[in-house]
């Protein structure tokens, strides 16, 4: 008669850990929204309808990578992350799931983006000004990167787009293209 409460008991203090582990080993991060997601889905058919391999540069638990996989199936996906913990739980979901992404313990900047049609990066702000120097050195001519709330200090965005009109800088998404 208890057992179906046992079952949801230990079903929430496992999510509880899974998600206090996450944060104690591997620092609070936030995903980006679902309505976001969307968005991005609509710019990468827009800007990069022929992309085949999408980059998340801190992919965290997969959140995203999962999504853009649901949504464009063909792409090759890799997430890069330095927290080992959140790749082992991306990896996790991705079986779960059964969604073929490629989930890589690393630090980003220790990457070659050569080969990415698409990146997207939600970071920290204070990263950008290093990555926009790393992304305009390696990236192939017309690759396309999206930013998530976060702005290059000097490379121009072809568009943005504001994805929660109520709080216009909130996720707010900018798109490049290498030229
Ligand atoms: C805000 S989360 C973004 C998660 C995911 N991209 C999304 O949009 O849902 C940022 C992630 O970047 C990772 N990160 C921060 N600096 C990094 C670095 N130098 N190399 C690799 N990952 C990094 C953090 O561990 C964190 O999981």
């Amino acid at each position: 008669m208890y057992e179906p409460i046992l079952v949801l008991f230990w079903m929430v203090g496992l999510t509880y850990f899974i998600f206090l582990g996450d944060n104690i080993l591997g620092g609070i991060s936030t995903s980006t929204q679902m309505r976001t997601r969307k968005k991005i889905y609509e710019i990468v058919r827009k800007h990069a309808p022929h992309a085949k391999t999408f980059y998340d540069l801190g992919c965290s638990k997969g959140t995203l990578t999962l999504t853009i996989k649901k949504l464009l199936p063909h792409l090759t996906i890799y997430g890069f992350d330095n927290s080992k913990w959140r790749i082992v739980l991306a990896k996790t979901k991705a079986i779960i799931l059964n969604k073929p992404i490629f989930f890589v313990y690393q630090d980003i900047f220790e990457i070659n983006v050569q080969k990415a049609d698409v990146v997207f990066i939600y970071l920290p702000r204070e990263l950008l000004p290093r990555l926009e120097k790393k992304l305009l050195a390696e990236l192939s001519l017309g690759a396309i990167v999206i930013t998530n709330t976060g702005f290059f200090p000097n490379w121009k965005p072809i568009t943005t787009h504001i994805t929660h009109p109520n709080k216009e800088a909130y996720q707010k998404l900018f798109v490049y293209l290498k030229s």
